[in-house]
């Protein structure tokens, strides 16, 4: 982490705590997170308990993202969510081209820029994910990879520095326990801050890049402490709130 960026410590619930369980959930991390008042929290329900956490969250410091829109705004979309309804919803953030939503759900590099483009113009901070498959990291492919996926909505994000934040998520790191090393996961943040440094200054010193993959309590504080490290996008152990929360006050202690 670096003083000049405040950490964001994200929690992407995927396919789980859809209702009752998603408010207790969400109620669970504010009340043990209230006092980490130098780090930004977020939380990423499915859609169904987007408006009941968002209720619950009222008047806490953590706010709320969903994990993938539509880019159209209204229309024969069937099965979709547009991005004012998120906003209507009372959502902030939004998780872009997630690795399972490009490996199972056809989002592409130009799906995940068009996507960008649209949260961007409406007001919704994106959080845009890039990452590298084990095959391709074992090809010495991964920042070629990495930097394919972030130069197709890099310049987009350039319109409002720090509005967006990267989530570096090595695909064989997820859900698997294995983690990238802190030297693995700050070769690839650095890469990715030089690239943004191509496009300016403000948007390289602004924009958090997150780490994600098997992120938890036992591996929080090496890879926090990384200089390109600005926070994580947490899966698993964002699904209970003492591990979430303990990932959050080692970056509050870091901060
Ligand atoms: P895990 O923390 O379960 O590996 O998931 C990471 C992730 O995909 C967050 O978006």
């Amino acid at each position: 982490m670096n003083a000049a960026r405040r950490a964001l410590i994200s929690g992407n619930w995927k396919m789980n705590n859809g209702g009752a369980s998603g408010v207790q959930l969400a109620s669970d991390v504010a009340r043990a997170m209230a006092s980490f008042s130098s780090i930004d929290i977020v939380v990423a329900p499915p859609f169904t308990a987007l408006v009941p956490v968002v209720a619950a969250l009222k008047g806490t410091r953590v706010e709320v993202a969903a994990q993938n829109m539509h880019p159209k705004d209204k229309g024969a979309f069937t099965g979709e969510i547009s991005p004012s309804m998120l906003l209507e919803a009372g959502c902030k953030w939004v998780i872009l081209g997630h690795s399972e939503r490009r490996a199972m759900f056809g989002d592409t590099d130009a799906t995940v820029a068009e996507k960008t483009k649209v949260a961007m113009d409406v007001g919704l901070r994106p959080i845009v994910c890039v990452g590298e498959t084990l095959e391709e990291r074992e090809r010495g492919d991964t920042l070629n990879i990495v930097k394919r996926q972030l130069n197709a909505f890099a310049s987009i994000i350039a319109d409002k520095p720090g509005w967006a934040a990267v989530a570096y998520e090595p695909v064989w790191a997820i859900g698997t326990g294995k983690n990238a090393g802190p030297e693995e996961a700050q070769e690839v943040h650095a890469m990715i801050r030089a690239r943004l440094a191509d496009i300016s200054a403000d948007l390289a010193a602004k924009t958090r890049i997150l780490y994600g993959g098997s992120l938890s309590p036992k591996n929080a504080d090496a890879l926090l402490r990384c200089p390109d490290v600005d926070g994580g996008l947490i899966g698993g152990a964002a699904l209970k709130a003492e591990d979430f929360s303990k990932v959050g006050e080692i970056a509050q202690s870091i901060s």
